[in-house]
């Protein structure tokens, strides 16, 4: 009877042992830089290409480097995926990335990846104006056409930014205007421009979408989601990149530092990386340029296949962003919004 009796509690404590197991099921999850509708997508697509149960978290660029810098000892995600490469490369400054020469790699031109394999291109964006017809007719203003139109009187009150802080579209635009400027001359003209800005928005896709509501006249943003914005029903919307010269983002991917998850984290990035997953994100109205030699670019993208580009100096961004952006936030009084 003794015997029946401890048999039992074995057996109670290896089926309560089995629940447990099944409760806490394994995901590889993925901090996700890219629009939302793209993230679920992939994550989707790859899912169901492999089987591995895969999750995604959407932030901005500076939110991602904050949570991945808080997670250091304790890192939840194992794959950062989108966003301006900036920010990874103050990351990996951190200790905060794991290497990864993913063999697909080898799609991908030099100047679109980290030779180290620190972290690999997916796609490229041009920053640009977007503006909206009817409000700009309303005010009496043309779209404006340079950095220097941002600050005429017309516009005062009408731009809407991301914030440097939160966003790596905002900040592609700071590394840009000191890039183009030299750094004294472009903290002046960023403190006159924030006597322009109606709102510092958290995201980067944030001004597209409230231009082409109407809320604001103009705004600073990545142009292919302009052209998404207005492909997607926006119909005012107008784009125009600055004369000067205008600066860009390579979106990147790369292995988080002791993420839980290595093995199928690199299976993502190699997935990420091939001809196929790239050329999915204009399915859902994500039109940047793409990065491995075999994929075929959005038609959508051809409109701005001829934008003036500076030589933008990624290496030189990542490693000033701290800098850069207290600098920001001191001569404008503003700090990087939470909502
Ligand atoms: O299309 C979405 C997108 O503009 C990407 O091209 C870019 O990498 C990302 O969003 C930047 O987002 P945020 O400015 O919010 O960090």
């Amino acid at each position: 009877m003794k015997k029946l009796f401890l048999a039992l509690v074995v057996l109670a404590v290896a089926l309560a042992g089995c629940g447990k197991e099944e409760a806490k099921e394994e995901k590889l999850l993925i901090y996700a830089g890219l629009m939302e509708d793209h993230a679920a997508m992939a994550v989707k697509e790859f899912e169901k290409e492999t089987g591995i149960k895969t999750e995604f978290v959407r932030m901005s660029s500076g939110e991602t480097l904050a949570r991945v810098r808080a997670e250091k000892d304790n890192m939840s995600a194992s794959v950062w995926y989108g966003g301006p490469v900036d920010a990874f490369v103050a990351a990996d400054e951190e200790g905060l990335i794991e290497a990864y020469k993913s063999p697909v790699a080898e799609k991908i031109p030099a100047n679109f990846k980290d030779a180290d394999g620190t972290w690999t291109g997916i796609y490229v964006g041009y920053l640009g104006f977007v503006g909206n017809k009817s409000v700009l007719e309303e005010i009496g203003a043309e779209m404006p056409k340079s950095w220097e139109d941002l600050l005429k009187p017309e516009y005062t009150g009408e731009v809407v930014t991301a914030h440097p802080g939160s966003s790596g579209t905002a900040y592609t635009m700071l590394s840009t205007v000191v890039q183009l400027m030299g750094e004294q001359e472009g903290m002046e003209y960023m403190q006159k421009l924030n006597k322009q800005v109606r709102q510092y928005t958290k995201s980067g896709t944030a001004p597209g979408r409230m231009v082409g509501l109407g809320e604001a006249g103009v705004g600073i943003t990545f142009l292919h989601d302009a052209i998404k914005y207005r492909k997607e029903g926006y119909k005012d919307i107008i784009i125009a990149a600055p004369a000067e010269g205008t600066g860009f983002e390579i979106g990147a991917v790369a292995l988080l530092k002791n993420g839980p998850d290595s093995e199928n984290a690199k299976k993502f990035i190699d997935w990420a990386l091939s001809k196929k997953a790239q050329e999915m994100g204009q399915t859902v109205g994500s039109y940047q340029f793409l990065t491995n030699s075999e994929a075929v670019p959005p038609k959508e993208a051809m409109e701005i296949k001829d934008t003036k580009l500076i030589d933008y100096d990624f290496e030189w961004a990542g490693l000033n962003r701290r800098r850069l952006i207290e600098e920001f936030s001191r001569v404008s009084k503003t700090t990087a919004p939470t909502k």
